[in-house]
């Protein structure tokens, strides 16, 4: 039977792993692979792992164990693993699962590409072929990597052991990509990296080129219409961050910045670098510098040491902030770090305080989203309907919008968290025709 030149890629974890999904997804195109949304069809499965908690990692792991009868089916098939959990067990990976064909950790990454090679050794390789193409799938909103790595050392986290040191690509480098983005379709931009505003690089004269003026530069790039970015640092939210972000029209107004904890013997702790009064001053210079800009956190509930009273002050921190949506994780050891020496609470409480601290969250966001009802939004439209405001409220549009345009779109219902409304520019009955691509609105005027 001939060798059917197509691959599926599962990724688990963070952006960056869907970034570097992307990334190794090019380099199997280059060899003459295409993508294919059935396994059954594919000659190449590539699992891209995460092992942050070990959930992930269990999750990685199983499906890799289902693999076995997949590859069996037929052997010429070839079974990748690659991401996080790749890079801290890789020794175990191919013991546990002979059926694995290739472990490639996420520091291997850059060569990935020769990797490959060795594994389909009498393939051709043709590395121009397709390898700059992002977006085959036509996205309008895509992820830009920046820096790859983290200096710091939460003593939670096992990312720096797998990930390494800190390293920034070049400014121009970004560009370029970001420029063939563009050509491809894509509007939305966001700049990735595990503490991705520490950015910075020698620039001319002495003078470091920092993540301000990356952000100027991204935001002048021809056809970038939103800049996001993930996953800032409290401690790198400098004020020149703070306003480019306000100067720059392209920057959205909406931040993801983890918090972890409200409390400050926990975030000491956890060597967060930062005070339960530092964040919430930061949070009053970003709700100054942009009224209105969407917040949102993590919070990682039942850390080795944190208290009833540790806890409550996490709790009033959502408050006090009024994020607009928070990612709670109930505390996973992590072997190797400093907090899995610590005595662990018990799974119950741990539990306990992951639902507290949710049922909190969900109640703040809602109300949050309360306030959004009746008002007008743009929303860049990424496909079937739907698209995303620029604080990153995704909005289920009523009516039809082609893909890569912006539309004002009034909110009706917020009761969950994709928000739905209407676009207000086409109206029922309005005199002029709406172009084609674009036709709305059968719809019965609200009571
Ligand atoms: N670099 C990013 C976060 C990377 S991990 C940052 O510093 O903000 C994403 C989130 O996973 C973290 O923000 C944290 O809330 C959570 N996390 C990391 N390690 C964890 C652990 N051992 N147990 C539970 N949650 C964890
Ligand atoms: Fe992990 Fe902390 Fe680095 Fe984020 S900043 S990746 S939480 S060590
Ligand atoms: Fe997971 Fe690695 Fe991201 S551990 S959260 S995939 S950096």
């Amino acid at each position: 039977m001939a060798f059917a030149m197509k691959y599926f890629v599962r990724t688990y974890g963070c952006q960056m792993n869907v970034a570097d999904s992307n990334e190794m997804a090019r380099h199997l195109r280059a060899r003459g692979f295409s993508a294919t949304a059935d396994p059954d069809d594919a000659s190449i499965f590539l699992v891209n792992t995460c092992t942050v908690r070990q959930h992930a990692e269990d999750r990685a792991f199983s499906e890799i164990g289902r693999l076995r009868r997949w590859k069996a089916a037929r052997p010429d098939r070839k079974v990748v693993v690659t991401g996080c959990a790749a890079e801290r067990t890789r020794v175990f990976l191919e013991r546990r699962f002979p059926h694995i064909d290739l472990v490639a950790g996420a520091r291997s990454i850059e060569s990935f590409g020769e990797a490959v090679d060795r594994l389909l050794s009498n393939r051709p390789t043709d590395e121009s072929l397709d390898y700059a193409a992002g977006s085959p799938d036509g996205r309008v909103a895509d992820f830009v990597t920046i820096m790859r790595g983290c200096n710091y050392s939460c003593a939670y986290c096992i990312v720096p052991y797998v990930r390494g040191r800190e390293s920034y690509r070049p400014m121009g480098e970004i560009l370029d990509e970001v420029r063939e983005r563009v050509d491809e379709g894509v509007r939305d931009v966001t700049l990735l990296g595990q503490t991705v505003n520490s950015y910075h690089r020698d620039g001319r004269a002495g003078r470091n080129t920092d993540f301000a003026d990356l952000l100027e530069a991204v935001g002048e790039v021809d056809g970038v219409e939103r800049v996001r970015f993930i996953s800032p640092h409290p401690f790198y939210m400098t004020d020149r961050v703070i306003e480019a972000m306000a100067a720059v029209p392209a920057v959205c107004e909406g931040l993801h910045l983890p918090v972890q904890s409200g409390s400050d013997a926990v975030l000491g702790a956890m060597r967060r670098n930062y005070t339960r009064e530092g964040y919430l001053d930061l949070v009053g210079k970003l709700r100054r510098a942009m009224p209105g800009i969407v917040l949102s956190t993590d919070v990682i509930a039942g850390f080795p040491g944190e208290t009833e009273d540790d806890f409550r002050h996490t709790l009033s921190l959502l408050e006090a902030v009024g994020f607009d949506w928070c990612f709670v994780f109930k505390y996973s050891p992590r072997q190797g770090t400093p907090a899995a020496e610590r005595p662990a609470w018990p799974e119950a409480l741990v539990e306990e305080r992951h639902r507290v601290c949710l049922d909190l969250a969900e109640g703040i966001g809602r109300e949050r989203r309360r306030r959004l009802v009746g008002t007008i939004q743009d929303v860049l439209v990424e496909g079937d309907g739907a698209g995303r405001t620029r604080g990153n409220y995704k909005v289920q549009i009523d009516g039809r919008a082609a893909a890569g345009s912006t539309v004002p779109v009034r909110v009706s219902n917020a009761d969950r968290v994709t928000l739905e409304g209407e676009r207000v520019d086409i109206a029922v009955g309005a005199s002029s025709d709406p172009p084609s691509s674009c036709v709305t609105l059968a719809r019965s005027p609200s009571p």
